[in-house]
């Protein structure tokens, strides 16, 4: 597995003579790897000659300063676990690498980042569109691998591809789950055997709720009682419990069976923030 470091020895001693003949897949990601970034690694190996992985803690999406500096880090372990996935290239940009210079071009993805994920972290999708666009433009690859876990992030990167008319072809991966249910995520890393408890009340109110619209209870009902079940779990602070259309980002007042819908939920236990969503009509 070689390690690249910069742009510069990607383009000059890798890309031109990949490129010829190479599928090249790209998967981005903030380090700490769980099995949930694995999966996506694991299907860019399978549809991809090459697979490029970056680890990049991307200090322009972060909201907030204390989760930025308490991002796990664990990079000799998701080098191991790279090297086991017979991974061929590592890009591990350093800050000043990716930024030069303080970006001056902002994106603004309109309605998309007024809601959810958008509404409760101001310029976080700025940094998303950022730093994506500069990974692309620095690597070239043919396809680029996302997971389904950050729902609204899959929405802002296909915006900034078809808009820009960017040339990958994006893939979807659906979430790994830990045993009981908890979607994996980075930052489970950091709670307490007592949040790590607490924090399944996000799983299980997304699946109570699609068992409950499924059985037709009205959408205003289920969310009501989403919201008891939260105020019964101590450690656990409710931000926003939607349900959406995952195109469109916009929240429904009720539920139909004919639409497509996700539900989408976001809350704290104590400081750690976490997300996970669920579709009911994929
Ligand atoms: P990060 O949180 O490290 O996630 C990297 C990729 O792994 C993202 O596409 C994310 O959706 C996916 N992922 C995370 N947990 C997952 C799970 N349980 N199942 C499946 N996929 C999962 O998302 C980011 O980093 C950053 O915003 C990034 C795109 C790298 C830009 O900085």
């Amino acid at each position: 597995m070689q390690v690249i470091l910069t742009g510069a020895d990607w383009n000059k001693n890798w890309l031109e003579s990949l490129k010829k003949d190479k599928s090249i897949g790209l998967v981005p990601t903030m380090g700490a790897l769980h099995e949930g970034h694995l999966d996506l690694v694991r299907r860019a190996k399978l549809e991809c000659d090459i697979v490029i992985v970056s680890i990049f803690v991307n200090p322009t999406q972060f909201n907030n300063q204390e989760d930025f500096d308490n991002y796990p880090a664990t990079l000799e372990e998701d080098l191991d676990k790279l090297k086991e996935e017979n991974v061929e290239f590592v890009f591990i940009p350093k800050t000043e690498e990716i930024y030069t210079e303080k970006p001056k071009l902002s994106f603004n993805f309109g309605d998309l980042e007024r809601v959810l994920e958008g509404a409760f972290r101001t310029g976080h999708f700025n940094g998303v569109g950022i730093v994506v666009s500069k990974l692309f433009n620095i690597i070239k690859p043919h396809k680029a691998y996302f997971g389904q876990k950050d729902l609204q992030q899959t929405g802002i990167i296909r915006r900034l591809v078809t808009d820009l008319s960017i040339d990958i072809h994006l893939v979807i991966v659906p979430t790994r789950r830990e045993g009981d249910g908890l979607a994996m995520s980075s930052r489970n890393l950091r709670l307490s055997p007592e949040e790590r408890d607490q924090a399944l009340i996000l799983f299980n109110s997304l699946t109570t709720a699609k068992k409950e619209l499924l059985a037709g209870k009205p959408w205003f009902e289920v969310r009501n009682q989403i919201n008891r079940d939260f105020e019964e779990a101590p450690l656990a602070r409710l931000e926003y419990f939607e349900l959406i259309d995952p195109e469109s980002f916009v929240s429904y007042s009720d539920f139909d069976i004919s639409q497509k819908s996700s539900i989408c939920v976001a809350a704290y236990l104590g400081k750690i923030r976490l997300i996970d969503n669920l579709p009911i009509i994929p």
